[in-house]
């Protein structure tokens, strides 16, 4: 059986594939909401989508429970940036960040399919759940 976060990563794969996949995220993201916009008032774009790809495949690998593993442990260290001390990352806005990335996902990954998208929503909740218990 194909596990969910398989799926994802095949699919992820075939978005990263087009070059502008995350900065079309990025732009829907924050054309979304004010908050998230003055978030990302100061960002350098060019590095943020790079290490945004990076986090997505740390998340496919904390969605498949391998605890220990050198990327599930990138997840704590994530979840402080955002939290409240730091990025101050509101709880309620990684369902908004959610809903984009897989608008984003079902524009530009060609076999893009309900299924499919259900494992980006299975995959990615496991370390959204992690963000959010840190803030
Ligand atoms: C699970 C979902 C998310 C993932 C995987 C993620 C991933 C990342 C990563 C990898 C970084 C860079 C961290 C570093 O420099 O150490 C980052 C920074 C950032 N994230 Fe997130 N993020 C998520 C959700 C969000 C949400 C919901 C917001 C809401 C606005 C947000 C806003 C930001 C901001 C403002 C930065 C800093 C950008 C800068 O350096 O200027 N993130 N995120």
């Amino acid at each position: 059986m194909t596990s969910p976060a398989s799926v994802f990563v095949t699919s992820l794969k075939r978005c990263l594939a087009k070059p502008d996949f995350l900065r079309h995220f990025y732009e829907r993201f924050m054309a979304s909401s004010d908050e998230v916009k003055a978030k990302f008032a100061n960002t350098n774009f060019t590095t943020q989508v790079k290490v945004l790809e990076q986090s997505l495949f740390v998340m496919a690998v904390a969605a498949e429970g391998q605890a220990g593993s050198v990327a599930r442990a990138a997840l704590p260290r994530l979840a402080e940036r955002h939290d409240r001390h730091h990025l101050d990352i509101r709880p309620e806005l990684y369902d908004l960040w959610l809903d984009c990335l897989v608008a984003a996902a079902r524009d530009n990954d060609e076999q893009f399919t309900d299924e499919i998208e259900q494992a980006w929503r299975t995959t990615l909740a496991v370390g959204i759940a992690e963000l959010r218990a840190g803030y």
